[in-house]
């Protein structure tokens, strides 16, 4: 069996897997104008439940063991439970996430976890009603909020919570956030904004690095934990007295591409090496038939060679991310 391993030696053992663009929220810095559909896109839909179990059971066999569903919105499916319950069964899947804006979660939660969501990741970047609706443009903050209870009840192996770092809009919510994961057993992550290919003022206007976080954190007794080798990006912070922890994710950092371990496929079926990388290999003709695995294998294995060792946002390259509604994140 062969693994996923780039030039760099890198492996890849965690996949994030769109299964819609389609998203209800208009977070200022993704979809300012809300999900605008996909174009000349449209005229083949998004994968279908067969076409991903083809992929993820190809991605399994050449050692990926986690799987995080995203879009978009993924709940947005209707057929998302039958996804999770298809993708579950798949015996190489040790871990199945989901990313979600938690819209319907108080709704779905109990469903969620029986049909084999492990660790769900909530995007929500204002502890306020007010704050939340200027920065998604949608009203339903009391139902993320009973949305995060219900996934704390469910049962999930991890609940986070995803803040993307916004200049003048949340900067001052740290101590809120931290007031929060006192008595919530959340992690609560901080992901300093990213540039994307359609939100260049925004971002020049909002972006605000991760040192603020740090200090806070130094300054009320907060330690970083050790980082292991299968960590993902976030840096996590330990406090004795909060049932919670709180990470940061900073992108723009040096080395922060090091230890990527993880490859995109979009929600049409293309193989995206790096969030913010050029083109993707068309994964969709060779997820036709179950008998085309080898051939889809052989394709997601020298696709790798392509990979470069890390993002070029410094050097002002954002590759063909026009927002990660796109990729899922
Ligand atoms: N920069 C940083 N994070 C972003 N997200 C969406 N767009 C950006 C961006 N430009 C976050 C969402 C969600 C996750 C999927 O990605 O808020 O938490
Ligand atoms: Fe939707 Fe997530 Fe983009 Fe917000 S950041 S518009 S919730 S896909």
């Amino acid at each position: 069996m062969s693994t996923l391993q780039d030039r760099f030696g890198r492996r890849f053992s965690y996949l994030r897997l769109s299964v819609t663009d389609v998203c209800n929220f208009r977070c200022e810095y993704c979809l300012p104008n809300g999900y605008q559909g996909g174009g000349n896109d449209n005229r083949y839909g998004f994968l279908a439940l067969d076409e991903i179990r083809r992929l993820v059971i190809a991605f399994t066999e050449l050692g990926t063991w986690k799987v995080r569903l995203t879009g978009g919105e993924p709940s947005v499916r209707k057929d998302f439970p039958e996804i999770v319950r298809t993708l579950n069964a798949i015996p190489g899947v040790q871990r199945l996430a989901m990313t979600t804006n938690a819209y319907r979660l108080a709704r779905d939660a109990g469903t969620l976890r029986e049909a084999g969501i492990d660790a769900i990741n909530i995007s929500l970047d204002a502890l306020d009603a007010e704050r939340f609706e200027r920065i998604t443009g949608d009203r339903r903050f009391d139902n993320v909020m009973q949305g995060i209870e219900a996934a704390l009840s469910a049962g999930f192996s991890s609940v986070k919570i995803n803040a993307v770092l916004l200049r003048g809009l949340n900067d001052d919510q740290l101590p809120v956030f931290m007031e929060f994961v006192r008595d919530h057993p959340v992690s609560v992550r901080f992901i300093e904004l990213m540039r994307t290919g359609t939100n260049a003022d925004y971002f020049a206007q909002r972006h605000v690095g991760g040192a603020m976080v740090r200090e806070m954190l130094d300054e009320n007794g907060w330690t970083a934990r050790e980082r292991g080798p299968g960590d993902g990006p976030a840096v996590e912070y330990l406090h004795p007295d909060y049932r919670g922890t709180i990470g940061l994710i900073a992108p723009y950092a040096p080395g922060f591409c090091d230890s990527c371990n993880r490859l995109r496929v979009t929600a049409r079926g293309g193989l995206r090496l790096c969030l913010f990388g050029h083109g993707a290999a068309d994964l969709r003709p060779l997820l036709q038939h179950d008998h085309q695995r080898e051939e889809l294998k052989a394709c997601i294995v020298d696709s790798l060679f392509a990979k470069t060792p890390g993002h070029r946002l410094h050097e002002g390259d954002f590759g063909h991310t026009p927002h990660l509604a796109m990729t899922g994140g």
